[in-house]
């Protein structure tokens, strides 16, 4: 059977809750202070998992307690945790701030920026068969996700790529991504636009078609989910089978709808998006369809606080 492997960061969420961001030298009393599992990563393959998809991480964590907890957290998850390796230097942590739902992130990286494009190269030759999916997003070290992405493309898998932390990518590494889902800022840091308007996303999209990527999504927000394909079919072949020329503008469009729902916090709302996007493609779901999945489950995520345990289970989405 096909599987997702996720190559990305794991870390230690200590979040706090504040009713407003505090300024330069001062000091605030929070509340509700939470220790939980997260990292892109890791919350991305959790999400699929938990969606119904058979997942391998690849990634690393330190010789700690927070390392020990979170390699257990994510096999409880049934993710394959043969290439995660520990590394010298510590987990990785993340200091939130989570304030009127939406949050304030400062990041340790410790082991996630530890391994290389070696480690990677390696794990990907052993593991990846020609129908499997890789999914990987910005938070562990640039040549190691630039391997990540570019090995994956080479042995034909359907790529996955979510530039978060936002950061600039480059015309090779575009046209190694068969799917690419950015919110907005990584919108404008990926293309130069922001897409406040439709007219925005479509000039966004168009660009990332021109280099090479087959799927994008424009995640919204609140005013929900931008898909584009170089024709509606094309999602569900493989890189090796896509019919359509890179340079085909024979796009198909959509704007899923946001669903109204009560937020109390948005971590990792992106993270189970990508994760349930990846889990519908390898469950056959068309592309819009896939959409509309990642958008309700996304929509839960934020109706519960922290990020791994906000993430819904494939029975709540039916
Ligand atoms: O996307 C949410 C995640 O970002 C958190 O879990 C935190 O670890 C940071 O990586």
């Amino acid at each position: 059977m096909a599987k997702l492997i996720v190559c990305g960061s794991v870390n230690m969420d200590l979040s706090i809750q504040v009713d407003r961001m505090p300024q330069a030298g001062e000091t605030l009393t929070g509340s509700g202070f939470m220790t939980t599992p997260g990292g892109k990563g890791a919350n991305q393959a959790v999400a699929a998992s938990r969606l119904g998809a058979p997942v391998t991480f690849i990634g690393a964590v330190g010789d700690d307690a927070f390392g020990h907890e979170l390699r257990a957290t994510l096999e409880a998850d049934r993710i394959d945790t043969c290439h995660l390796s520990q590394s010298t230097l510590s987990t990785g942590t993340a200091i939130i701030l989570r304030c009127n739902a939406e949050n304030r992130i400062i990041l340790n990286p410790g082991a996630n920026g530890g391994f290389g494009s070696g480690f990677v190269r390696e794990a990907l030759d052993s593991l990846a068969e020609p129908q499997d999916m890789a999914l990987t997003q910005f938070e562990c070290a640039p040549e190691a996700v630039r391997t990540f992405i570019r090995t994956g493309h080479e042995l034909g898998l359907y790529t996955m790529t979510n530039p978060a932390p936002a950061a600039p990518m480059d015309d090779e590494m575009l046209s190694c991504c068969d799917l690419i889902c950015l919110n907005e800022t990584e919108c404008e840091i990926v293309c130069g636009i922001l897409p406040t308007s439709l007219a925005q996303c479509e000039a966004a999209a168009a660009k990332l078609h021109e280099a090479g990527v087959r799927q994008v999504v424009i995640t919204l927000g609140e005013r929900g989910a931008y898909g584009s394909a170089r024709t509606s079919d094309d999602w569900l072949l493989s890189p090796m089978e896509s019919a359509v020329g890179a340079t085909s503008l024979d796009l198909s469009t959509q704007l899923v709808e946001a669903l109204p729902v009560e937020a109390v916090d948005t971590t990792a709302a992106g993270d189970t998006f990508l994760g349930a996007l990846a889990a519908a493609r390898l469950e056959g779901l068309s592309f819009f369809d896939a959409l509309a999945f990642a958008t309700r489950a996304s929509a839960l995520t934020v109706t519960r606080l922290g990020a791994q345990v906000s993430i819904p289970y494939r029975e709540e989405l039916t």
